[in-house]
C-alpha cells in the first residue's frame, strides 16, 4: 500500500516510525514532514491547505490511503475532499471534526445523548455570560468555542478571574474562536487521556495516557500543548476503561451516526475521573501530541491495518495488542515557550536510538546540513521500561545527551505515576 501521512510534529514522527515498520507498506510519503520523519518516509512539498492538490498528488503517485495527523486539516474538510476523490482516509469528515472544532457542539451532543460532562451554557454576548458566571460562582471554567491551540480555556478559581476571562474572549483574545463562549462547571479529579479508534459504527479501544500541560515542574506556569506524557494512565483501571466505553465513547459513536455525521478516525477523550466516575472534558479528533509518541512505543500490533480498518468500516475485523511496559516521553522545547522564542538555534547532538528509547522530532529543520530548532516544542525523548520510574530514568538519561543550548524541559514528567509506584 502507498500511504501519505499529513503533518510535521512529534505525533507524526511517531506515526511515521510505526507505519514504516508495516510489511503491508510499499511507500510512505509525508507532507510536509520534518527531518525525523525523513528517516522513515519520503517528504513531499505539498501545500496541505490545498486539499485538491493533495488529492491530485495521491492520484498521480498511486497513493490509496491518507493518514491525517493534526486537527486543522480535518476541521477544514481535507478528509471529505480526499474521500470524494476515492481515496481512503484515516480521519473524520469536517462535520464529525466539530467534536474538536466546536466545544459547544460537543456539549450539545453530551446533553442530547446523556454523556457525563460538566453542566454548561453557551453564550454569544459578554453581559449574559457574566451574569451566568456571577450566578454560578467560582471555581468555574471559561472556554472559547473554537480552535485556540489549547489556549482558549481558563480554569478560574475566583470570580474576578472568571469575569476577566469572559471579557478576554469577547474582546478578541482568541479571534473568531472566542466569538462564542462556553461556561462550564469545574470538575474535580484526576485527568486522563483515552484513545479509541472508530469506523463510524464500531470502536476499538486503544490505550490511555497522562499529559503534563503546564510548562513548569510541579504543574506550574502557563498551559502548553503538552510537556510530556506517559502511558498507561494508572487511573484508567480496567473498570474505568469499561465505564468510559459504555458511558462516553459508545453513546458518542451512536449519537454522531444518528445525527448524520458518523465519526471515523481516532477519538481522543480528555477525561476527568471524578468521585462519580469518568466525565468528559473535551474531545479531540486526532491523536494527542505527545501522547501518540508513548502509545506508538507501546503498540505491538502493525499500525497500518488497524488505521486502514478504521478508515474503511472494518474495525470489527482487527485488534490491537500492547506491551504492558509503560512508556514515557519528555518534551524539549525552545527557551521561552509557550511565549516567544528564538528560531533556528542549532541542535548539535542527539542520543542514538535503541530498542528501549527513541527521539521523535517535532519542531526541527535542516539548514545547510545543520539540525536546528524551528518550533516551540522541538524534540520528544521517549523510553519504554518495566516501570514508569525506570522509563523516566531512561528518558532523562537519553535527554541529557542532547546538545542544544536553547532547549529546556520539565524534570518531573511522570511524577504522579512514580509516586504511586513508590506508595
Ligand atoms: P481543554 O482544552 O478543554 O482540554 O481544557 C484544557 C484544560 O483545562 C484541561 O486539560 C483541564 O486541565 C482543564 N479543564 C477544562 N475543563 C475543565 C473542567 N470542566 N473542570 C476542570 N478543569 C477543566
Ligand atoms: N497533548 C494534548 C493534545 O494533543 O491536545
Amino acid at each position: 500500500m502507498k500511504v501519505l501521512l499529513i503533518g510535521s510534529g512529534g505525533r507524526e514522527h511517531a506515526l511515521a516510525w510505526k507505519l514504516a515498520q508495516s510489511p503491508l507498506l510499499e511507500t510512505l510519503y509525508a507532507a510536509p514532514g520534518n527531518p525525523g520523519i525523513a528517516d522513515c518516509a519520503t517528504l513531499v512539498a505539498l501545500d496541505i491547505e490545498d486539499h485538491a492538490a493533495v488529492a491530485a498528488f495521491c492520484k498521480e503517485n498511486g497513493v490509496t490511503f491518507v493518514v491525517v495527523g493534526p486537527e486543522a486539516p480535518l476541521v477544514a474538510g481535507m478528509a471529505d475532499v480526499l474521500r470524494t476523490a476515492g481515496i481512503d482516509v484515516f480521519g473524520p469528515s469536517a462535520a464529525a471534526a466539530q467534536l474538536e472544532g466546536s466545544k459547544g457542539f460537543t456539549k450539545d451532543l453530551c446533553a442530547k445523548y446523556d454523556i457525563p460532562t460538566g453542566a454548561y451554557q453557551r453564550f454569544t454576548d459578554a453581559a449574559a455570560a457574566r451574569a451566568y458566571v456571577e450566578r454560578e460562582g467560582a471555581p468555574i471554567v471559561i472556554k472559547a468555542d473554537g480552535l485556540a491551540a489549547g489556549k482558549g480555556v481558563t480554569v478560574a478559581m475566583t470570580l474576578d478571574e472568571a469575569l476577566a476571562a469572559v471579557d478576554d474572549c469577547f474582546d478578541g483574545a482568541f479571534g473568531a474562536a472566542g466569538a462564542e463562549v462556553v461556561v462550564e462547571a469545574f470538575l474535580d479529579g484526576e485527568e486522563a487521556s483515552f484513545f479509541c479508534l472508530c469506523d463510524g459504527v464500531n470502536a476499538l479501544p486503544l490505550a490511555s495516557a497522562q499529559d503534563h500541560k503546564r510548562v513548569g515542574d510541579g504543574d506550574t506556569g502557563p498551559n502548553t500543548g503538552g510537556m510530556g506524557a506517559y502511558s498507561p494512565a494508572p487511573v484508567m483501571t480496567p473498570d474505568m476503561v469499561a465505564r468510559t466505553m459504555k458511558e462516553i465513547i459508545e453513546p458518542t459513536i451512536r449519537g454522531m451516526a444518528a445525527d448524520g455525521h458518523p465519526f471515523q478516525g481516532v477519538l481522543f477523550a480528555g477525561l476527568m475521573i471524578t468521585a462519580k466516575g469518568p466525565e468528559l472534558i473535551e474531545y479531540n479528533v486526532r491523536f494527542g501530541d505527545p501522547e501518540c509518541q508513548v502509545l506508538m512505543m507501546r503498540l505491538e500490533s502493525d499500525l497500518l491495518p488497524i488505521l486502514h480498518a478504521a478508515a474503511t468500516g472494518r474495525l470489527d475485523t482487527v485488534s490491537a495488542s500492547w506491551r504492558d511496559a509503560p512508556a514515557l516521553t519528555v518534551v524539549m522545547a525552545s527557551k521561552g515557550y509557550p511565549g516567544a522564542y528564538e528560531k533556528n538555534t542549532p541542535i548539535r547532538a542527539l542520543p542514538a536510538d535503541d530498542a528501549a528509547s527513541k527521539v521523535f522530532h517535532a519542531g526541527t529543520a535542516l539548514k545547510d546540513g545543520q539540525l536546528v530548532a524551528t518550533g516551540g516544542r522541538v524534540l520528544n525523548v521517549t523510553a519504554v521500561a518495566a516501570t514508569v520510574a525506570e522509563a523516566q530514568k531512561a528518558a532523562y538519561q537519553a535527554l541529557d545527551q542532547v546538545e542544544w543550548d536553547n532547549g529546556f524541559c520539565r524534570r518531573d514528567i511522570g511524577w504522579r505515576a512514580v509516586a504511586r509506584e513508590k506508595a
